[in-house]
């Protein structure tokens, strides 16, 4: 995670759950990315994990109780819940979520909660009938009517022996949560950003397909600037080496007529509809039930041609709908490119340089460019997938005015 603004402090609410352990690592890692974290230890979360641990990761003192002002103004509730960028209570309990929900305060966190005006974020950690039962779901309900975000539970092996939904997400998920509470534009609030990743796989029996290269790295490097900008966004996902970002939706599309289906019914209520995949452009005309033998001496295998998802969503596109493409290509990229955008009907294309050691599938930077509809080309240095995404939707943006 990069450190977006130098030094932004963040509360770190540790309650009294299991997964308590597990925030000495969020405290370790927040500050690692350059944050200012200052923990609040509950009196169960004390019971749990020492405050000598939190001291020692944030070079902060704890804050335990609501006398601790007494001793020092710089935690005064007031004071903290001013000054805070993100209140991250982490592993939240059952018992904070509805005392946050219902406005009790009597203890410091509690408290503070209801005096801060920052974005509060809640990883919930519990047993999976507390999470389920009715209370805790609407006082959940309650929490993101107001805004507060919620990063899990998932499932998994409980403290209590039992497997099921309540588990606290993994570090790198809840850290995800803070960087996309944390951002500070959020020019895309309120829209829905839906965008194909990763690569399309087409079978020729039931064991072998083809498919290509693509890691899903581009997709999901634009759906975490979607989310961080504030908006919704579905992610059409053929297959991906990388897990996709926390907060979206991820629909699974494994062939490019699955991925066609899909597409062209959430394109209907997409303000933003992006085409990073990889979609094979042909198919197996009859795959086989069966596995082919060996024994099939001179195997033959026709191929028909795919649709084309982006040029369906291209060609239906609504007014004031904005549809971004990629152009994969090994030479002649502007030339390629050019003639894409106008066949696809796309807003933006995103020329990138394939088959070279920094740019294309599965690598951590592109060689890219992006050309409007007008034909204007406007050349990028060498980026990460994250700097492509990053002014990618500077551009959406500027269309979207
Ligand atoms: O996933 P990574 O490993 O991070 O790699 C990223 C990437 C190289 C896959 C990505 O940046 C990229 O270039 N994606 C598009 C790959 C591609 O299929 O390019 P194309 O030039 O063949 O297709 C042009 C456009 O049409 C693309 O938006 C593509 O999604 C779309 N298309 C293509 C064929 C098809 N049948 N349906 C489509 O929608």
């Amino acid at each position: 995670m990069k450190r977006t603004t130098s030094s932004k402090e963040i509360v770190l609410g540790v309650t009294g759950s299991i997964a308590a352990y597990k925030a000495c690592e969020i405290a370790s890692r927040l500050v690692e990315s350059g944050y200012a974290v200052t923990p609040a230890l509950t009196a169960s979360a004390q019971e749990l994990v020492g405050s000598a641990t939190f001291e020692a990761l944030t070079g902060r003192r704890v804050i335990t109780g609501m006398f601790d002002p007494l001793a020092s103004p710089d935690i005064e509730h007031i004071a903290v819940a001013q000054r805070a960028a993100l209140f991250l209570i982490a592993p939240a309990t059952a018992n904070i979520i509805a005392k946050a929900a219902r406005g009790i305060a009597d203890d410091w966190l509690s408290t503070t909660l209801l005096a801060t005006r920052a974005p509060i974020l809640f990883a919930p950690a519990m047993n999976t009938n507390m999470y389920n039962h009715p209370a805790t779901q609407e006082n959940i309900e309650i929490l993101k009517s107001r805004g507060c975000a919620f990063v899990g539970p998932g499932s998994g092996r409980l403290a209590c022996g039992t497997v099921g939904l309540g588990r606290m997400v993994h570090v790198p998920r809840i850290l995800e949560a803070v960087e996309i509470a944390l951002h500070e534009t959020k020019d895309l609030a309120g829209l829905f950003v839906v965008l194909t990743a990763g690569g399309t796989r087409e079978p020729i029996d039931p064991v072998r397909f083809i498919a290509n290269r693509s890691s899903g790295k581009m997709g999901r490097a634009l759906a975490m600037e979607a989310l961080k900008r504030g908006a919704r966004v579905a992610i059409i996902a053929g297959h991906m080496d990388v897990p996709p970002p926390e907060g979206a939706e991820v629909i699974v599309a494994e062939t490019a007529k699955d991925m066609a289906e899909v597409a062209l019914s959430l394109a209907q209520d997409a303000d933003v509809f992006v085409g990073a995949a990889a979609v094979g452009d042909f198919r197996v005309q009859n795959p086989s039930s069966d596995k082919h033998k060996r024994s099939e001496k001179g195997l033959e295998i026709n191929l028909i041609e795919n649709p084309d998802v982006i040029s369906q969503v291209g060609a239906l596109r609504r007014d004031g709908q904005i549809v971004v493409g990629f152009a994969a290509e090994t030479a002649d990229l502007i030339k390629n490119a050019k003639t894409k955008i106008k066949q696809k009907q796309l807003d933006l294309i995103v020329a990138n340089q394939v088959g070279v050691e920094d740019s294309g599938f599965g690598t951590e930077t592109l060689r890219a460019c992006f050309i409007d509809s007008k034909g204007t080309v406007e050349e990028l240095d060498l980026s990460t997938k994250e700097e492509v995404a990053t002014l990618l939707f500077d551009r959406v943006s500027d269309l979207l005015d």
